[in-house]
């Protein structure tokens, strides 16, 4: 019978990465297949929820996005029903309206794809009653109580292949070549696609920089012949006793910081304290972009399906993650608030200090 079917719902919120069709797919295909669920989108993240727009989602709408980049359902990095602009710009809570859109949809639970701002965000709506679950969703891999978020991977390898094909031009020209990645607060794309592209030098959010080192790195290799050097920057990089550079503040988003910058002052002191001739890249979005690698569809086949269980099992406030290469629930109240940072202690930083990485310190 039609109208007693339950229903899911699915939102993605935040920034969009690869893997979040591939979540939706898994999410959408477990609730139809295996528990005659009715499958509703929302549209936009917590925008279509505050707004009241969703959309239906039936099995020939996720056939065939598994390797599909974005989102079908769109994303919002901005949108928070806890602090949202009016007409005239002043910011409100509008969670009971959005909790109102939620009930009358007759939803009967709810799977926010997020990273740590959405799972934040659903935390607080859980706590006021709406019924729901998270599942990991990052390029910055910054989640606590999760081994990796959907989404890493796929950055790493864009990542890691923008930086072997600087590798040639920098050999060719005998240049220094400075490539900025994001991250925000976390070094981890910058630490994984440095180590897995070779890079020379990567400078970290979590180790402040001193660019004396840096130079002297880059003498040193072009003293022994190594007359290029590929320098990996994290956007939240800076300086011992400097500030990170920011882009822009974007006032109504959940955090208005936007990164971005230091790549270019970095190519900048390098040029000028060495004399090399010193380029920069800054992929940007690019990392967000594409296809979802092998990896990042199966995790979020894996993280998907099991949401869609707890769903089922009606046990809310939990968070799917990976742990051990298991499945395992958490609870939402231990995922969301810090972010996990690269550890000096991680073996990660060892490893990279064995075959002689520098961190510019
Ligand atoms: O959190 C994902 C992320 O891509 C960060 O790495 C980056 O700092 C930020 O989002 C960029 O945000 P926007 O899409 O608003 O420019």
């Amino acid at each position: 019978m039609q109208g007693s079917r339950r229903k899911i719902g699915i939102l993605t919120g935040g920034g969009d990465c690869p893997g979040l069709n591939a979540a939706i797919r898994a999410i959408a295909k477990t609730a139809i297949l295996n528990y005659n669920m009715e499958v509703i989108g929302v549209k936009d993240g917590f925008l279509g929820l505050i707004e009241n727009r969703f959309m239906s989602v039936s099995y020939e709408d996720v056939s065939g996005i598994l390797t599909l980049g974005g989102t079908i359902l769109g994303a919002s990095n901005k949108a928070n029903p806890f602090r949202h602009p009016d007409f005239k710009g002043r910011f409100k809570d509008v969670s009971n309206a959005a909790i109102e859109n939620y009930r009358a949809m007759g939803l009967g639970g709810l799977v926010c794809i997020g990273g740590d701002g959405t799972l934040n965000i659903a935390y607080k709506l859980y706590k006021k009653g709406v019924r729901l679950v998270g599942v990991p969703k990052t390029i910055d891999c910054d989640l606590k109580q999760t081994e990796t978020t959907i989404g890493f991977d796929s950055a790493l390898v864009t990542a890691a292949q923008a930086i072997d094909k600087l590798h040639t031009t920098a050999q060719s020209h005998h240049r220094v070549m400075v490539i900025e990645v994001m991250g925000r607060y976390a070094g981890w794309l910058a630490l994984y696609s440095g180590l897995a592209g070779g890079g020379d030098i990567i400078l970290l959010p979590e180790i402040p920089y001193n660019i004396k080192k840096v130079c002297e790195v880059v003498l040193k290799r072009n003293e022994k012949g190594r007359k290029f050097s590929i320098v990996v920057v994290s956007e939240g990089a800076r300086p011992k006793n400097g500030k990170m550079v920011v882009k822009k503040i974007i006032k109504d988003s959940t955090d208005p910081v936007r990164l971005g910058g230091v790549g270019d002052k970095v190519a900048r002191d390098i040029e000028r304290i060495t004399g090399l001739e010193t380029r920069v890249t800054v992929l940007g979005h690019l990392q967000r972009g594409g296809e979802p690698t092998p990896f990042d569809r199966i995790l979020a086949t894996r993280l998907g399906t099991e949401a869609c269980g707890l769903v089922a099992k009606r046990d809310f406030g939990k968070m799917v993650s990976l742990k051990g290469n298991c499945i395992i629930t958490v609870g939402l109240k231990k995922a969301v608030g810090d972010i996990r940072r690269v550890n000096l202690k991680d073996p990660i930083i060892k490893t990279a200090l064995s075959v002689g990485t520098s961190f510019g310190i």
